[in-house]
């Protein structure tokens, strides 16, 4: 009998099709109701489906990402998840590597999560930052959370390209869509005094 440790899963990573929502849905929310990570419906995992990626062992789904542009320079990596017995083979960080290479292509300067586990986040190369070094856009959907006045998660952030700064990216702060002319189409009422009779 040989004592050599397991062998490490060959582990094959894809963009997640339609068919790969249940079995991500299954896998986040198994592990949600743990208190590990948050839950997500099935409409928010069909209807983002292909921000997910997937890693399969032996054509079985292990594990799952997803990378959510958030704005031209942040994007979040949401619903990490590694199969309970296939954890600690370095799937995750598989994952994340996989999601990271897709932010670089998209061109998305910085990345950041919200976690349970922020010393897997340190290993793959995050930072913890405070909720409010975020921009305001990032708290768009945890409007829609049960947590969302009392977030217990911590915020890690990795910067990809250094050079890209905000003021970089968008010049002079502006608004985005300029606002039209205001012409008001009624004149406003004046107010008569308390008439004679
Ligand atoms: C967090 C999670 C995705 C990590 O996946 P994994 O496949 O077990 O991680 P890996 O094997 O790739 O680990 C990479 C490194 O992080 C370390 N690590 C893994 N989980 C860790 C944890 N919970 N705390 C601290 N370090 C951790 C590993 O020891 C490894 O370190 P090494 O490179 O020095 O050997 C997985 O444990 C999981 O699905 N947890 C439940 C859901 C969750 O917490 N998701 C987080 C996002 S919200």
């Amino acid at each position: 009998m040989s004592d050599s440790p397991a062998a490490t899963p060959k582990v094959v990573v894809r963009s997640a099709v339609v068919a790969d929502a249940k079995p991500i849905m299954t896998l986040v929310n198994e592990l949600a109701m743990q208190q590990v990570m948050l839950p997500r419906s099935p409409a928010s995992v069909i209807e983002n489906i292909r921000d997910f990626i997937v890693a399969e062992v032996d054509g079985q789904l292990a594990g799952c990402g997803a990378l959510a542009v958030t704005w031209t320079d942040i994007a979040e990596i949401r619903s990490l998840a590694v199969h309970p017995a296939m954890q600690k083979h370095g799937i995750g960080r598989t994952l994340v590597d996989a999601l990271i290479q897709d932010a670089r292509r998209l061109g998305v300067p910085r990345l950041f999560a919200f976690t349970y586990v922020p010393g897997f986040f340190a290993k793959v190369g995050f930072t913890q930052c405070q909720h409010e070094d975020l921009p305001h856009k990032v708290f768009n959907d945890c409007m829609h959370c049960p947590k969302f006045l009392a977030c217990d998660e911590i915020a890690m952030t990795r910067v990809l390209d250094a050079k890209a700064s905000p003021a970089k990216l968008f010049g002079k702060p502006q608004r985005a869509i300029p606002l039209p002319q205001r012409t008001p189409s009624f004149a406003p009422p004046t107010l008569e005094k308390p008439g004679k009779g």
